[in-house]
C-alpha cells in the first residue's frame, strides 16, 4: 500500500497516519470517478443504440453502476478530506488509526464484491435473498442490504477516529464541532433507505431522506466545513471569519433544506400540503449557495488572488459557482409545484443532477486533493503551478457545460411537447423519444461525455505530475 501512496502522491513517509488514510481513501476515489465515467459513457452510447451490450451489460446495469460508483467515490473523497484535515485541526495525529485503516479496507472489500455482483450477476427474483444479496433496487443505494450493514459499520469506525482524536484537542474548534454533529446526521440518515415497506409510497418517503437530505442538507453542510478549512489554508482566511460563515450557512442550508425535501413529495401519493411546503422551502434552497460565492469571492479578492496553491484556489472558484447554478439555478428551474408537474422526471432532472454533482462535489474533493498535493511536493516550496491543470480545468468545464446543455435543450423540448402540448400519455412520451430536439442533444451529450472523459485522464496526469519538478517548470513569484 505505502508503495503504491508513494507512486502516486510522492514522499508520504513523514505524512501522519491520518494523512495516509486520507490518500489511501482518496486513491480508490480517483480510480471510482474513471470507472463512473466509463460506465456513463455505455449508459450514453446506449441511449442511441439500446443493443449495444443488451445481453451482456443493459442500460439498467450500467446506469446503476455509474451513478453508484459516483457515490461511493464522492464519499470516500470526503472521507479523505475529514482524515486530512484531522491533525491539523486537532493537533493530534488520528487516535485509533489500525482502525481506521481496517475501516478502509473493508469499505473497498465491499465495494469491489458489490460491484462484481452487479456486473456478474445483476439481478435476481424480487425476494429477500435479491435484496439481502444482489440488489436492493433503490436508485442511489442499490448496494444489497450486507453491504449497507457494512458500510454502516465503517462510518461508525471514521466517526469513531474522529470523535477520539477531537476529544484530545486541547480545543475543539468550531469547524470540529460542526463536523462531528453533521456527521451523525449523515450517517443516521443512511438508515432510512432501509426500511423494508411493500408500499412505494411509504418507500420513496423515506428513500428521499437518504437522497435529497444527502445532499441538500447534510453534504451541504459538509462540504462548508470542507471548503471552510480549505479558504484558510488556501488563502489564509483568518479562522474567524470562516467559522463565522459556516454557522450562518449551516442555518440557512438546514433552515431551506430540510423541509425543501417536499419538492420530493408532489406526486408520490403523498398528502397535498406538501406543495406548498416543498415549493417554499426548496425556493429558498439558492440563499446559502448565494452566501458562499459571496464568501468565496470577497477572500480571494481581499487576498488578491494570491495563493501559493492554484489548482486549489481555481477548483475552490468552480465550486461556488458550480454549487450555485447546479444546484441553485438548475434546482429552482423546476422546483415550484407549477413547473414540477410539467418538468418532473424529464432530462431536465438529469441536466441539474450532472451539473450540481459535479459543481457541489467532484470540486470540492478536487480541492481538498490539490492542497494535498502541495503539501506532500511542495510544502515550501514555490507556488504550485502547471500548464495541465488548467487544461484539465477548462476542458472538464466546457464538456460538462456542453453535456447539461444538451440535456437541458432535451428537457425543456420534453416538458413542452410531451406534458404542456401533449398531455403526458405514454404516446406523447414515445413520439417525444423521437423528436429532434430530444434525439440530437442524445448525441451531444455523448461528445460532450467522450471530450469529458479524455480531461479526466489529463486530470489524472496533472496529479501524478504536479509540483514532482519544482522549479524548472514552475514559474516563481514574489509574494
Ligand atoms: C448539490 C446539491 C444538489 C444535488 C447534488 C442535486 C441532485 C439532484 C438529482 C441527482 C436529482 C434527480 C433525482 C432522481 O434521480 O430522481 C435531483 C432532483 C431534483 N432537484 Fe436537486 N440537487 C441538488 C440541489 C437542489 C436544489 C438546491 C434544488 C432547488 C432549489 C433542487 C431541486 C430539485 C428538484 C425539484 C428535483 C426533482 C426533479 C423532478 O421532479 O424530476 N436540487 N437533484
Ligand atoms: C463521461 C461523462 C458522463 C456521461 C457520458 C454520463 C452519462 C449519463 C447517463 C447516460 C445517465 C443516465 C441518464 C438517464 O437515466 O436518463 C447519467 C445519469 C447520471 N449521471 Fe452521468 N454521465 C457522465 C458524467 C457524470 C458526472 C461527472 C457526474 C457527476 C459527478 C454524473 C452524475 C450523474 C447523475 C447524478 C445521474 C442520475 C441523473 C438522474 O437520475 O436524473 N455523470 N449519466
Ligand atoms: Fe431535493
Amino acid at each position: 500500500m505505502e508503495r503504491i501512496l508513494t507512486k502516486f502522491w510522492g514522499d508520504i513517509s513523514n505524512l501522519p497516519e491520518a494523512k495516509k488514510i486520507a490518500l489511501m481513501y482518496w486513491t480508490v476515489a480517483i480510480v471510482l470517478f474513471g470507472a463512473q465515467l466509463l460506465f456513463g459513457l455505455i449508459a450514453a452510447y446506449q441511449y442511441i443504440n439500446p443493443d449495444f451490450l443488451y445481453s451482456v451489460l443493459p442500460f439498467n446495469i450500467t446506469r446503476m453502476l455509474h451513478i453508484n460508483a459516483m457515490v461511493v467515490w464522492l464519499i470516500m473523497g470526503f472521507i479523505g478530506g475529514i482524515y486530512w484535515l484531522l491533525p491539523d485541526e486537532t493537533g493530534h495525529d488520528v487516535v485509533g488509526a489500525k482502525l481506521g485503516r481496517i475501516g478502509f479496507y473493508l469499505l473497498t472489500g465491499a465495494v469491489a464484491i458489490v460491484v462484481l455482483v452487479y456486473l456478474l450477476i445483476q439481478t435476481g427474483k424480487g425476494n429477500f435473498f435479491t435484496m439481502w444479496f444482489i440488489n436492493e433496487g433503490r436508485e442511489y443505494i442499490e448496494a444489497p442490504r450486507w453491504a449497507d450493514w457494512g458500510i454502516v459499520a465503517v462510518m461508525g469506525i471514521i466517526y469513531f477516529n474522529v470523535l477520539a482524536t477531537v476529544l484530545k484537542a486541547k480545543k475543539v474548534t468550531g469547524l470540529l464541532g460542526v463536523l462531528l454533529v453533521d456527521l451523525v446526521a449523515l450517517a443516521g440518515l443512511y438508515l432510512a433507505g432501509m426500511f423494508f415497506t411493500p408500499n412505494i409510497t411509504v418507500d420513496q418517503f423515506w428513500w428521499w431522506w437518504v437522497v435529497h437530505l444527502w445532499v441538500e442538507a447534510t453534504w451541504e453542510v459538509l462540504v462548508g466545513v470542507l471548503m471552510g478549512w480549505a479558504l484558510m489554508h488556501v488563502l489564509h482566511t483568518p479562522r474567524r471569519i470562516i467559522e463565522g460563515w459556516l454557522y450562518l450557512e449551516v442555518l440557512l442550508v438546514f433552515g431551506t433544506g430540510i423541509l425543501g425535501l417536499g419538492h420530493h413529495y408532489y406526486w408520490i401519493g403523498t398528502p397535498e400540503y406538501w406543495l406548498g411546503i416543498g415549493g417554499f422551502f426548496s425556493s429558498l434552497e439558492p440563499l446559502p449557495l448565494v452566501a458562499m460565492i459571496v464568501h468565496a469571492v470577497y477572500d480571494a479578492g481581499v487576498h488578491k488572488l494570491q495563493t501559493v496553491n492554484r489548482p486549489a484556489l481555481f477548483f475552490i472558484f468552480l465550486q461556488a459557482f458550480g454549487n450555485f447554478f447546479g444546484a441553485g439555478v438548475w434546482g429552482f428551474m423546476h422546483t415550484l409545484p407549477q413547473i414540477n408537474l410539467y418538468s418532473h422526471g424529464t432530462q431536465m432532472a438529469a441536466s441539474h443532477g450532472h451539473l450540481a454533482f459535479f459543481g457541489a462535489y467532484v470540486a470540492t474533493n478536487l480541492v481538498l486533493m490539490y492542497i494535498a498535493l502541495q503539501y506532500i511536493r511542495a510544502p515550501q516550496g514555490p507556488i504550485l503551478d502547471s500548464k495541465t491543470w488548467k487544461i484539465a480545468y477548462v476542458g472538464m468545464i466546457v464538456s460538462m457545460v456542453g453535456m447539461v446543455g444538451a440535456l437541458l435543450v432535451a428537457g425543456f423540448a420534453q416538458t413542452f411537447f410531451e406534458r404542456a402540448v401533449g398531455g403526458a400519455t405514454w404516446q406523447d412520451y414515445i413520439v417525444t423519444q423521437m423528436h429532434p430536439w430530444v434525439k440530437i442533444p442524445m448525441y451531444w451529450r455523448l461528445g460532450f461525455g467522450i471530450l469529458f472523459f479524455l480531461f479526466y485522464f489529463v486530470l489524472v496526469y496533472d496529479m501524478l505530475t504536479i509540483g514532482k519538478k519544482k522549479a524548472t517548470e514552475v514559474e516563481v513569484k514574489p509574494a
